[in-house]
């Protein structure tokens, strides 16, 4: 068996225990919603919950940074059905690019249409202050990796995905007009663990990033190979590197996701109703 049948059958695997855990709740589910580092607590808006710790899940990797969780809450924002994960596993933790995108190609082969990937994000653009919000137009994937990359799988997508709209203008715009500013950007992926040196912030300053990450690009892009419609947000917790005057801290980041908590519940929670409008 090739290593691509040998993932499918993975997905497959959590895909079959889901359905059978979750039936019409999963079915009918219109968002995948990922909450990134100190995002977790969005998942308490959800209604008529139902959560399964990912260790449950057969095959899907946890997570164990501090500030993730590590669960599926499967229920309603805003009368949407989504299915939200409280946490993410990154590469820097030593899972390769298939682990860390198992989990929303489960959900993306449960049927789920639409994704938000929301991150914690260094801000690199010259109007960007902590607290921000920034929807991505687009991405730098600066991991050096693919979750693409080997045997062709034709149930993960094309050979050769276009990426020439990774991210939905459909759901840019609605994300634009929930009533909560967002300024569009590009968004950098790193491999981390370490943050960024100030040379390479401005190295990615000169390469058109807005933000700088250790997320998000490769769910991006496996879920557009997919076929599904993709929007990332970014909370600015910190300026980047050599932008900001003192030395960053995982801690600052974790408040911050703390303290733009209401914020952020307040922008999903309309776009999860415009979803269904
Ligand atoms: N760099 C990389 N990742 C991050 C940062 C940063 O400054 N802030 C939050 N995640």
């Amino acid at each position: 068996m090739s290593a691509a049948n040998v993932e499918l059958q993975k997905v497959e695997r959590a895909a079959t225990f889901l359905r059978d855990r979750l039936g019409p709740a999963l079915a009918t589910a219109k968002l995948g919603l990922v909450l990134g580092s100190g995002l977790k607590d969005f998942a308490t808006n959800v209604q008529a919950a139902t959560t399964i710790p990912f260790a449950e899940i057969p095959e899907w990797p946890v997570p164990h940074v501090e500030g993730h969780g590590g669960a599926l809450v499967v229920g309603t924002v805003g009368g949407t059905g989504v299915a939200c994960l409280t946490g993410r596993v990154h590469l820097y933790e030593g899972w390769e690019p298939a682990d860390v995108v198992r989990a929303v190609r489960t959900l993306r082969r449960c049927g789920v249409p639409s994704f938000l990937l929301t991150n914690a994000a260094g801000g690199i653009a010259d109007d960007m202050a902590p607290g921000d919000l920034m929807v991505l137009r687009d991405h730098l994937n600066l991991t050096g990796r693919s979750p693409l990359v080997g045997p062709h799988e034709a149930a993960f997508g094309p050979r050769f995905p276009d990426q020439t709209r990774v991210y939905s203008p459909r759901l840019l715009m609605l994300l634009q007009r929930t009533g909560t500013r967002v300024r569009p950007g590009v968004y950098a992926g790193l491999l981390g663990p370490s943050y960024e040196t100030p040379a390479e912030i401005r190295m990615l300053h000169r390469l058109g990033a807005d933000a700088v990450g250790m997320s998000t690009v490769h769910e991006a892009m496996a879920l557009n190979a997919m076929g599904a419609e993709v929007a990332g947000l970014s909370l600015v917790t910190n300026l980047a590197a050599g932008i900001s005057p003192v030395p960053l801290a995982h801690a600052e980041v974790v408040a911050a996701g703390n303290q733009a908590k209401p914020v952020l519940a307040a922008l999903v929670t309309s776009f999860c109703r415009s979803l269904s409008a």
